[in-house]
């Protein structure tokens, strides 16, 4: 099957690194090219080298910048005149119970993990024409509650109907707007969780393993490509079955 991805240009914020770059790989590998963000100035210019400079432009920016997603839009239609969709991506949020988590980590969070969710696809949405697509990168915990994720638990499920919102919203004007779900998918931030608390999952996976970023790279590549064009407004779990 042709995803119809070649030529094609798509932002991904927080593509340096796990989910992000595995997204950015797939993509790459069927001819689009990559705007990808990070903070880290020296990830950001490995992701770029590993995926080739012809088809990728690192930008180091923070998605907790109000200005960075202007900044995204604008590496893409500098360096390739066109943006045809983007991955909505970063950091996730920290550990905790609800009964502990002070109320600054709740801002922190609603700061980096939803504010920046919704302003990077407020940009994107101004600047994306018709067979546009959109995925934001959500978490099992958008449908049932991560035990000792607890921030991912009161945050995930608004995004997912922001998601279904935005889908709604921008339909008229053909574009689509998903969420994916991942469920445990092996990168540097599961190694995050086996150092704290939260409990290994692996074991209540009907696959029987967690998954590999590429798994997660080739759904959210096929969600956002010419191919999926019926889909909309979904929240589709990349997670082996966990999810009830
Ligand atoms: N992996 C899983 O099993 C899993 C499961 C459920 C949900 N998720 C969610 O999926 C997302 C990605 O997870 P991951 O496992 O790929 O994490 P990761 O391995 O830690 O990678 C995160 C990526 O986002 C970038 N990033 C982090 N904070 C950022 C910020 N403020 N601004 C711009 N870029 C930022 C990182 O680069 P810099 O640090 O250089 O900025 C890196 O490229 C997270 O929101 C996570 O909660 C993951």
């Amino acid at each position: 099957m042709d995803l119809g991805l070649t030529g094609r240009v798509y932002i991904i914020s927080g593509g340096t690194r796990g989910l992000g770059f595995a997204v950015a790989q797939a993509l790459t590998a069927e001819g689009a090219r990559v705007v990808i963000s990070g903070r880290d100035v020296d990830s950001l210019a490995a992701a770029v080298e590993s995926l080739g400079e012809a088809r990728a432009t690192g930008v180091e920016a923070d998605n907790a910048d109000p200005a960075s997603a202007q900044r995204l839009v604008n590496a893409a239609l500098e360096r390739w005149q066109r943006l045809d969709g983007a991955l909505v991506n970063g950091g996730g949020p920290p550990l905790g119970s609800v009964l502990e988590i002070p109320d600054e980590a709740w801002r922190l969070s609603f700061e980096s993990v939803f504010l920046s969710a919704v302003r990077v696809s407020r940009v994107i949405a101004e600047n994306l024409s018709e067979g546009g697509s959109m995925a934001f990168v959500l978490s099992t915990s958008a449908q049932n509650p991560i035990p000792g994720l607890d921030i991912s638990n009161g945050l995930r499920p608004g995004l997912a109907m922001l998601t279904k919102t935005l889908a709604s919203q921008l339909g008229d004007r053909g574009i689509r707007v998903n969420a994916l779900l991942p469920g445990r998918i092996t990168t540097e931030r599961t190694g995050y969780f086996d150092a704290g608390t939260a409990p290994s999952r692996a074991a209540q996976i009907p696959l029987g393993r967690a998954g590999k970023p590429c798994e997660f790279g080739r759904a959210a590549a096929f969600v956002l490509s010419p191919a999926a064009s019926y889909i909309s407004g979904a929240a589709i779990p990349v997670d082996g079955g966990a999810s009830a």
